[in-house]
């Protein structure tokens, strides 16, 4: 059930409660309870602070079940009396039957025997007239037990604060239950109780945090009746599962309830502390609930005297945490660079993702023919930046889809002993499944795999991330529609400025894209074998398998999106389908501008005999289509030396000494989207073009892969003052084979 503001989640970090129920007297040293003793579990062995925590260490935690299943928690307040959040049991604006529902006391592990364990059914849910939703306030719910439930040293009920009572706040508290362990990941076997300490964070200080903008500028107004408990930078937090169940502080050997479970955003992530309905506001209705009910709750008096100061400072600072992950002094010093030496094969270039775990391609390690996984991980090593000696491997984990969908070809590998991270060494951040990485963003691609044999400087090639849109539909189908910003993109689409030697296809190399957002980078995407010599490459996107190394790894840096600008507009084209497209691609589609000129994926240069340089048309993978005047001369009898190239066009700038001699061609927009070459400019003119239209059948029967528009796919005319096409084509002039030239080129430029 469990609802939560943005994303379902419950308790992390929390250690297991291990070993079984036990048994013992309780010794009674009560000082004056009110109703019934509460607050005081068995005196016992339990080490606060530490990870160290027993079966009936919490004896007020209750695990709420509907159909069979844990549902939600809650706390024992009285013999027949258990408060917990009333989100639980409210669907749609409907309190759910009471019949549907049952507790379970005294119960560790929710696997197996539940010795000392009991069930009561449930009797009725209260639940105050003013709940709505989490986010709105008053999630609590009081339970009435059909019948009492049998108290013993694994079930004692927990006191409650009164109106007046007052938590400090920094006070650390104990949250406990049964939910996830993190976003999406369920308490494994046996579902044993746990527990996690936070620290109450003041209203002001709680606010502060969630008023940083997040993800989609998310953000939610803290209100009276909620208290935050956690830590800024994240890490320990309850999660999905654990609403309802208690948070509780220590005073004088007595144990309050301050908070129920109520919700947050995400769990454990960076400055979103977990929220809780306070307690104490509620005194009165709780009393007016469960009256004449004996004995019913405790509400004994605080021990010390809340300070007369204010209990909200306001002038509390707020103290933001800052990701751990990413930072790396320059570009191409990475401080999450891990190699992998495996004995025979070349080293394997991977990223530090935590202080324990390496994320590197499984196809280093894993046999084509026989999947079977490697046994000699002893003589595996992995080699960190400055760490003087090599990293042992104690685990092998790789993507259970590794072997056969190359979008998940990634293995983990556990190092035997975490290390210490310093600047100099620390992981690189990993997105959460809905990160968007912005159009425009700042990224470099990084060695990744096995790599080339030496570091380039292509190691450090810059690129600038197109839109999704773009992206999407230069790959993508005709017609497809394009997720949305925050639906994991199917690709990421680096433009990038390939070196003079790069320029070849880098189908053999694998390559990892790393992407910066305010100063931090995350590994936003792998290389993409597929796309050929495609430009821009598409970057297989990593955000999908967030969950999965987070579940292996338990502590991989996970970032929230750090900038979320998306400008006025946005993504205006967010919700279109994707035009045209050839075998080889989307045909006529421009990226949106670079910041650095414009990037007509199609346009090549074409160099004449050395020194000239004209522009060509990209109309088929092996075919550019240049004007005729441009590479044959007066006077010449033989071809001349002719090379293309490509990919890069707009956005380097041309060789000492060259400059571009033919007016560029004509290009107009149709109504889907795409780029259409109408013309190509005859000789000395910028305005008077050799219309193409006219040779299709002669460009057709040459080219056999050149996509011609359906004729209903004529362009329109952009409105006036656009300068995208001229108003009037009439001025196209005839006579195209003499002025229009087919260049073959002689490598073919789609392989694999
Ligand atoms: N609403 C959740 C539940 O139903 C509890 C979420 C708590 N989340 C957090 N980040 N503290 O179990």
């Amino acid at each position: 059930m469990s609802q939560h503001l943005l994303l379902p989640f419950v308790i992390l970090a929390i250690s297991p409660i291990p070993g079984a129920l036990h048994d013992s007297a309780l010794s009674p040293t009560q000082e004056e309870p009110e109703d019934l003793d509460c607050g005081r579990p068995e005196p016992s062995t339990r080490i606060m602070g530490g990870s160290e925590a027993q079966p009936g260490s919490w004896p007020w935690q209750v695990s709420l079940h509907q159909r069979g299943g844990h549902i939600c928690g809650g706390s024992l307040i009285a013999p027949s009396w258990v408060l917990s959040a009333a989100h639980c049991f409210v669907t749609n604006g409907t309190l759910e039957p009471a019949t549907e529902w049952s507790v379970l006391l005294g119960v560790h592990s929710q696997d197996g025997p539940l010795d000392s364990a009991h069930a009561r059914a449930v009797a009725a849910i209260l639940v105050p007239d003013n709940y709505s939703s989490v986010e709105l306030g008053a999630d609590l719910a009081l339970l009435r037990l059909a019948s009492p439930a049998r108290l013993g040293p694994a079930v004692r009920p927990i006191c409650l604060p009164r109106a007046s009572h007052r938590f400090a706040h920094g006070t650390a508290c104990w949250a406990t239950g049964w939910g996830d362990i993190q976003e999406a990941d369920p308490l494994p076997l046996p579902w044993a109780l746990q527990e996690v300490e936070l620290r109450l964070l003041g209203e002001a200080a709680c606010q502060c945090l969630y008023s940083r903008p997040g993800p989609f500028n998310l953000t939610f107004q803290l209100l009276p009746g909620m208290l935050c408990a956690g830590y800024p930078e994240g890490r320990r937090d309850t999660c999905q599962g654990d609403s309802g169940g208690p948070l509780v502080c220590e005073e004088g050997g007595q144990w309050f309830q301050a908070g129920i479970t109520s919700f947050g955003f995400g769990c454990g992530r960076r400055n979103r502390p977990g929220v809780f309905t306070a307690v104490a506001p509620y005194e009165a209705w709780i009393r007016e609930q469960v009256m004449g009910s004996e004995p019913g709750p405790a509400f004994p008096t605080q021990s010390w005297e809340p300070q007369p100061s204010p209990w909200e400072p306001t002038d509390e600072n707020c103290t933001i945490a800052l990701p751990e992950c990413g930072k790396a002094p320059r570009p191409g010093t990475w401080p999450w660079e891990a190699r992998v030496m495996v004995p025979g094969s070349r080293p394997c270039h991977g990223a530090l993702v935590s202080e324990s775990w390496v994320l590197a391609p499984a196809s280093c390690f894993l046999d084509p023919i026989n999947s079977d996984l490697p046994r000699d991980l002893d003589n595996w090593r992995v080699l960190l930046p400055s760490r003087p000696r090599a990293e042992l491997v104690a685990r092998f984990m790789p993507h259970e889809n590794a072997s056969w969908d190359d979008t998940s070809d990634l293995a983990l590998l556990q190092l035997q002993t975490p290390v210490n991270l310093s600047t100099a060494l620390r992981p690189v951040c990993l997105p959460h499944p809905e990160h968007y990485f912005l159009p425009r963003s700042r990224c470099r691609l990084a060695r990744w795999g096995r790599g080339e044999p030496e570091p380039g400087p292509s190691t450090l090639l810059e690129a600038e991330l197109l839109g999704g849109w773009w992206c999407h539909c230069l790959y993508g189908r005709q017609g497809e529609s394009v997720p949305p910003p925050g639906d994991p993109p199917h690709a990421l689409c680096p433009a990038y400025q390939e070196e003079e030697e790069a320029g070849r296809c880098w189908n053999y190399s694998h390559w990892s894209l790393l992407c910066q957002e305010e100063g931090t980078w995350f590994l936003a995407g792998i290389s993409d074998f597929s796309s050929g010599c495609l430009r821009p490459r598409a970057f297989y996107p990593l955000q999908t398998h967030g969950p999965w190394i987070s579940h292996v790894t338990r502590g991989a840096y996970l970032e929230d999106q750090l900038t979320w600008d998306w400008g006025p507009e946005g993504e205006e084209t967010e919700t279109q389908a994707c035009p045209p497209h050839t075998e080889h691609g989307a045909c006529g589609l421009r990226p949106e501008p670079a910041v650095m000129g414009i990037l007509w994926p199609w346009l090549a240069e074409v160099h004449v005999a050395g020194n000239q340089v004209c522009t060509g048309i990209l109309v088929a993978p092996g075919w550019v289509v240049a004007a005729t005047h441009c590479v044959l001369r007066p006077g010449f009898t033989t071809v001349p030396y002719i090379e293309v190239y490509l990919g890069r066009a707009g956005a380097s700038p041309l060789p000492q000494g060259h400059q571009v001699t033919s007016a560029p061609p004509l290009l107009c927009q149709t109504e889907g989207g795409s780029w259409v070459l109408m013309g190509m400019a005859v000789r000395g003119s910028q305005e008077l073009f050799a219309a193409i239209g006219p040779e299709e059948a002669w460009i057709a029967q040459t080219v056999g892969e050149a996509h011609f528009l359906p004729p209903n796919g004529y362009p329109h005319w952009p409105p006036e003052g656009s300068d995208l096409c001229p108003a009037d084509l009439a001025r196209a002039s005839g006579s195209p084979q003499a002025a229009l030239l087919l260049l073959l080129l002689l490598l073919p430029l789609i392989q694999g």
